[in-house]
């Protein structure tokens, strides 16, 4: 049994030196973003692969200091789901890993709790599956509602496949998720980068996308998700607050920190609660809403100016992007992350323009619009009108221009690092990091028109007649060991 089934989200070769190119062999590889697509694609898959399960490269023997994130491994894993589904077979047997290693996760005691009094909110593991004790930013309330999503993905495949005794073996993990989603939503909760206590946008909008599957998936099992309907537009009442009028506020009900609320939070939010069947609603902030896209440029410009490697850059061209101007750690960098974010959010847009048939500019929108298409007005545009060809066509080529600053920051091997360097461009931080890989996946795959399932934000976004701040008590059980037919 592959019990430590884990993604390292760090680089795990002892003394590994990072090739870290000059800026000739940079310039001589700037070609086409097609061809770095090319390259970069292939490196990208293997670079998350070598990271997970006991047979990665870089997970074997991994000593009790690499850590694995409940956060990174729940994104992580839910895209390796959708790429399963959109037809990777292989991949099928690292998402059965995943779900056997949570079921044994979810047990693990650590300093945030144990699995009915709090414990399923801790940020971290060691990967050997023991508790990390130090000192942290925990809890983190993310974690659960990200587990959950990656693990109904593949319930939900499962069910569509006639498994669906399959399926009922994962029902208690997302059960302890989402028990833990409805009683803790209301409560401060470390963000995302680990940092700033409060109540952070992408926890909220995460929890709000859980509760909604969760509930489809009871649904479909004939399981009951305690509460999940109403705390689902509780939440989602919730996560309109941080909408300021002009921009998403990522982090609010913080005990004062230094920033201005600008962050790629939001970003990454936002593509991971895309939904190829919503309409482009403001309410979920779905990429191709005029919430989306006002944000999209008050983030991006945001790094316009702090950034060496952003100098000289016009407006309406893509930048490098990090997580928040005002970061610090590790030297406040870009992100490879955050910038292949900023690039999917556009082709998430672009998809839901295609399929919707009109693309909207409204005040809300305008300034993103005019700095990529300067006659761009309000109005409705049908996908058969000359302006909606001219206006899509300059989103994709704003799109690319993203693209074309991590061809710049790649090193000549292709690894991708966690940050690059503000000034100089250069590999900085975790080597290798499975998230950075992934992103790189992701921003490809909706480039192609590849999207994942529809998680019912179409129907899921009906906020209540009056918001509250109650919780739900969770129905927690230690789920069984969870083993495979072909295991
Ligand atoms: C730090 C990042 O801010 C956080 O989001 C991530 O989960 C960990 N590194 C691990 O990659």
């Amino acid at each position: 049994m592959h019990v430590k089934f884990v993604v390292a989200a760090e680089a795990l070769f002892a003394g590994y030196a990072l090739a870290v190119p000059t800026a000739t062999q940079q310039t001589k590889r700037q070609t086409g973003v097609e061809e770095y697509i090319a390259s970069e694609s292939p490196i990208a898959y293997q670079g998350v692969l070598n990271n997970i399960g006991p047979d990665g490269s870089g997970a074997q023997g991994a000593a009790a200091d690499f850590y694995t994130w409940t956060r990174d491994s729940g994104l992580v894993f839910k895209e390796l789901g959708d790429a399963f589904i959109a037809g990777d077979a292989a991949l099928e047997v690292h998402l059965q890993n995943y779900v056997t290693a949570q079921a044994e996760l979810q047990k693990v005691s650590n300093p945030s709790g144990d699995l009915e009094t709090g414990g399923l909110g801790e940020p971290k593991f060691h990967v050997d599956m023991t508790a990390f004790t130090e000192e942290w930013g925990r809890p983190q309330s993310d974690g659960p509602a990200l587990r959950a999503i990656a693990l109904i993905t593949y319930a939900n495949h499962l069910i569509g496949s006639g498994q669906t005794e399959q399926a009922q073996n994962i029902w208690p993990l997302v059960q302890n998720d989402i028990a833990y989603v409805t009683e803790w939503w209301n409560k401060t909760t470390f963000d995302l980068w680990e940092e700033v206590e409060g109540s952070s946008f992408f926890t909220a909008a995460s929890q709000h996308r859980a509760l909604i599957e969760a509930n489809a998936l009871a649904a479909a099992l004939g399981q009951t998700c305690e509460g999940c309907e109403e705390q689902a537009s509780q939440v989602l009442c919730f996560v309109q607050d941080f909408w300021t009028g002009s921009a998403v506020n990522s982090n609010i009900n913080t005990q004062g920190n230094n920033r201005a609320g600008l962050d790629a939070n939001s970003f990454v939010s936002i593509i991971h609660t895309f939904d190829p069947e919503a309409p482009c609603d403001d309410v979920t902030f779905q990429p191709c809403s005029a919430r989306s896209l006002a944000n999209h440029k008050a983030v991006v410009d945001s790094f316009r100016e702090g950034y060496g490697v952003n100098q000289g850059i016009e407006q309406g061209v893509g930048v490098a992007v990090g997580r928040y101007i005002e970061d610090v750690y590790m030297g406040g960098n870009p992100w490879y992350l955050c910038t292949a974010a900023a690039a999917e959010i556009l082709y998430d847009a672009l998809f839901q323009w295609a399929k919707i048939g009109t693309l909207s500019i409204t005040d809300v929108s305008l300034p993103f619009f005019t700095d990529i298409y300067e006659s761009a007005a309000v109005g409705d545009y049908a996908a058969d009108s000359e302006e909606y060809t001219a206006i899509t066509a300059a989103v994709k080529e704003y799109a690319d221009s993203f693209i074309g600053v991590l061809q710049k920051y790649t090193p000549k091997d292709g690894s991708l690092a966690e940050q690059f360097g503000r000034d100089d461009g250069t590999p900085k931080s975790a080597a290798h990091l499975t998230w950075s890989y992934a992103s790189f996946l992701t921003m490809i795959a909706r480039r192609g028109g590849i999207v994942p399932p529809t998680w019912g934000a179409a129907t899921g976004n009906t906020l209540p007649d009056q918001c509250s701040g109650a919780s739900g008590k969770g129905n927690y059980a230690g789920p069984a060991t969870v083993s495979w037919p072909s295991a």
